[in-house]
Order: C-alpha cells, then sequence, then structure tokens
C-alpha cells in the first residue's frame, strides 16, 4: 500500500522535504493550502501565525477531501510555529480520523521547539504507530547537515 505525505509549508521548507521525499519513493503528497494563506511579510508572519498557532486556530483550507483509506503509512509533516504545529494541521487532525496508520512526523525549524511540536502531534495519534520523528533545521537553505541520513532513514521506514 501507498504512503502519503500530508504537509503544510508558508515558505518552502516543509515543500523541499516533501519533494525530496517524493524523489526517493513513491508517495502521494497533499500540501495543505488555506483559503486565506498566512502572510510572510517580516513581523506580520510572527504576529498573524504566532497567535494562530498559540489559540490552535483551524483555518479553512481549500483542499479536496484527502481519502486516507488508499494509504498505510501517513507522513505528517509541518513548519514549527510557536514551538507547536502550523494551523493548517490543527484543521487536518480536526477533520480526518486517522487511525490505525503507521504514521512518519516530521518539522522543519529554525533551531527549537521540535519535541514539544512533535508531543503535541502525538496527543491527536492515538491508535496509530509512530514510526519515527525527524526535524529538519532550515533545509531549504541547506542548513541541516544531516539532511540526507535524515531522508535515508525516512525511506528506509516507509520501505522505499
Ligand atoms: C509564525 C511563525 C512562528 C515560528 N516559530 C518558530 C519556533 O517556535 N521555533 C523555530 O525553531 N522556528 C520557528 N519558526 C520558523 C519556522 O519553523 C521555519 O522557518 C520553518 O522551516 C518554516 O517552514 P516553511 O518554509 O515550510 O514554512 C516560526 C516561523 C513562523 C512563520
Amino acid at each position: 500500500m501507498k504512503t502519503a505525505v500530508i504537509y503544510y509549508s508558508l515558505e518552502g521548507n516543509m515543500d523541499f522535504i516533501a519533494q525530496q521525499i517524493g524523489k526517493n519513493a513513491e508517495v502521494d503528497l497533499y500540501r495543505l493550502k488555506p483559503q486565506k494563506e498566512y502572510p510572510t511579510g517580516k513581523i506580520s508572519k510572527y504576529v498573524v501565525g504566532g497567535k494562530g498557532a498559540k489559540f490552535g486556530e483551524c483555518p479553512e483550507l481549500i483542499n479536496p477531501a484527502i481519502d486516507l483509506s488508499k494509504y498505510e503509512t501517513v507522513i505528517i509533516g509541518t513548519p514549527i510555529w510557536a514551538d507547536t504545529l502550523a494551523p493548517p494541521l490543527n484543521t487536518f487532525f480536526r477533520d480526518y480520523d486517522i487511525t490505525g496508520k503507521k504514521i512518519v512526523l516530521i518539522a522543519t525549524h529554525r533551531g527549537g521547539g521540535a519535541d514539544k511540536c512533535f508531543e503535541k502531534m502525538k496527543t491527536h495519534l492515538a491508535g496509530n504507530q509512530i514510526l519515527g520523528n525527524f526535524d529538519f533545521l532550515e533545509p531549504k537553505q541547506q542548513q541541516d547537515k544531516n539532511i540526507n541520513e535524515k531522508l535515508a532513514q525516512i525511506s528506509k521506514l516507509i520501505g522505499a
């Protein structure tokens, strides 16, 4: 059975990782898109996105429904916002019943909050088997020295 990669990315780091996974393995990529995208302005992104993350906002998404029954393994990826997951993932966890899956968690960040973020994601994933979690330091700018090793581990976990 196939693997789905379900993720959000505002500025391309998580998207970069999803694309790399897609190069190494046969996976279906689903990039979550809010109806109203978060701002990317230097200050506004932290004010608007940070507040949304802190308060557990669930923005409306424009993605068509995802048929999770096709997938044995689901990779879920988020940028870390205010030590937690980005709001579009809240909407995903609210709208989908995820049970009996093998799960790999991924977070991209600029230095902190991965443990808290993974713990929070796991609270939404009772009844699933967590195969592993991987965090990447700003991969789009090649700041993570172990990117290839981590990508290889992910490929191995999903049987690619
Ligand atoms: C609203 C907001 C809050 C953030 N909070 C954190 C944080 O708590 N810890 C951290 O290391 N990086 C934080 N960042 C940086 C992002 O996690 C990082 O740049 C990530 O790789 C962005 O992924 P993307 O390019 O896929 O959107 C934050 C960024 C934004 C926009």
